[in-house]
């Protein structure tokens, strides 16, 4: 018999990758919804992990009261725990076969690009109908505006630079702090302005050795300390030795480490100035989440929720300006960096200028720079 959109469905949750604040409202949001309208939930541990075989620690979402399932409206990390586990086809099979034992409708997976590819290419091949919720305190996710946890993990960052400015300050020294984002130059772009650090070094624009540290020596000279927020991503200082000694995930990504500490090396040998590197490391992705955090992840999962209900998959839920929707899951394919519009290299005014207005500085220089020379042009015929 056909079944309709609305017969009660079993149905999967699960997180993957990396932790990020707000995790647990995604759950909790997903579960609320799908509770209400009579379906089942299980919660899979340990990311694909928990799908590659019939799990023993299931959590029985469903099961929970509302005083239960109200633990995971606080805290941070994910109730069901994570993994970075990678699917690849020869293990289809193993999918298949957990599928039809736990008797599941759809799987609701929580991750970044890598969790969410991977729901992409078993919904493709037919193994699995999934609905993707888009996670990474990264901000890097292509096809959503934004990422729940990001503003959270930009908040802590700038609290662990502000606090290291503090330091630097007082002990007349550099202080160049790392922080997390992968590739994307997001959380530290984000963290550096609101943390008050006056060089700003991200993956997507480096800047050339010497002009960098021209700038630190004349930071330095002026105000007896400078603060340098620099990007995880940034390996322009590392020796090729060092990349290659950092651990490869099952995804292919190379742990990103030791920026911070090859560019104060490079401080110190070459300007003689004390220096001390600090990595912001987990500390940003582990607490709980803002409150405008914790309610954006609760609308994510609740919309989640919902699409399992009426069967919606193959969906990835997403947030286009400023609204809640549904997207094709294949969306989320490649990332998203920081443009030149958020980021000038050449005049890292970070500090001052708030980078939206920074942008429209440039642009209304340039704009007045090209009628003085049609100005000119014009006079001189
Ligand atoms: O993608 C989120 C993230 O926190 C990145 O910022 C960081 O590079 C990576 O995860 C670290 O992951 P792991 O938990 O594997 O060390």
């Amino acid at each position: 018999m056909e079944r309709t959109p609305h017969d009660p469905q079993t149905i999967g949750i699960f997180t993957g990758g990396g932790t990020a604040p707000g995790l647990n409202r995604v759950i909790f949001g997903a579960t609320a919804v799908l509770q209400k309208e009579g379906h089942r939930v299980l919660g899979l541990p340990d990311g694909w992990a928990g799908v590659l075989e019939v799990p023993k620690d299931i959590l029985e979402l469903s099961a929970l009261n509302r005083w239960e399932l109200s633990s995971l409206l606080r805290g941070g990390g994910s109730a069901l725990g994570s993994s970075r586990t990678k699917i690849t086809p020869d293990k289809y099979p193993r999918v298949g076969a957990t599928v039809d034992a736990l008797g599941l409708d759809g799987l609701i997976a929580i991750g970044g690009d890598d969790t969410l590819g991977q729901a992409a290419e078993l919904q493709r091949a037919g193994v699995i109908r999934a609905i993707g919720v888009p996670k990474t305190i990264d901000n890097d996710v292509h096809g959503t505006d934004k990422t729940f946890g990001f503003d959270t993990a930009c908040q802590e960052a700038a609290r662990f630079i502000d606090r290291m400015g503090v330091d630097a300050q007082t002990m007349r020294r550099a202080a160049v702090v790392e922080i997390m984002g992968r590739n994307a130059g997001h959380i530290t772009l984000e963290a550096a302005v609101a943390g008050g650090a006056h060089i700003t070094l991200i993956p997507e624009f480096p800047i050339q050795r010497e002009r960098l540290l021209e700038r630190v020596r004349e930071v330095f000279a002026a105000r007896r300390h400078v603060v340098i927020a620099i990007a995880e991503g940034y390996g322009h200082f590392q020796t090729e030795e060092e990349k290659q000694r950092r651990d490869t995930d099952p995804f292919g990504h190379k742990k990103q480490e030791g920026a911070a500490k090859s560019l104060a090396r490079i401080i110190k040998k070459e300007l003689g100035i004390d220096t001390q590197e600090q990595v912001a490391g987990y500390h940003v992705r582990s607490g709980a989440p803002l409150a405008s955090d914790g309610n954006f992840a609760h609308q994510m999962g609740g919309m989640a929720g919902w699409l399992a209900h009426v069967r919606d998959y193959g969906k990835m839920v997403s947030l286009q300006k400023g609204e809640i929707v549904a997207a094709p899951l294949e969306n989320v394919k490649g990332g998203r960096n920081v443009t030149e519009l958020e980021y000038d290299p050449e005049e890292m005014m970070r500090r001052d200028v708030p980078p939206a207005i920074a942008a429209r500085i440039l642009e209304e220089r340039r704009r007045v720079v090209e009628a003085t020379a049609l100005e000119s042009a014009y006079l001189s015929q």
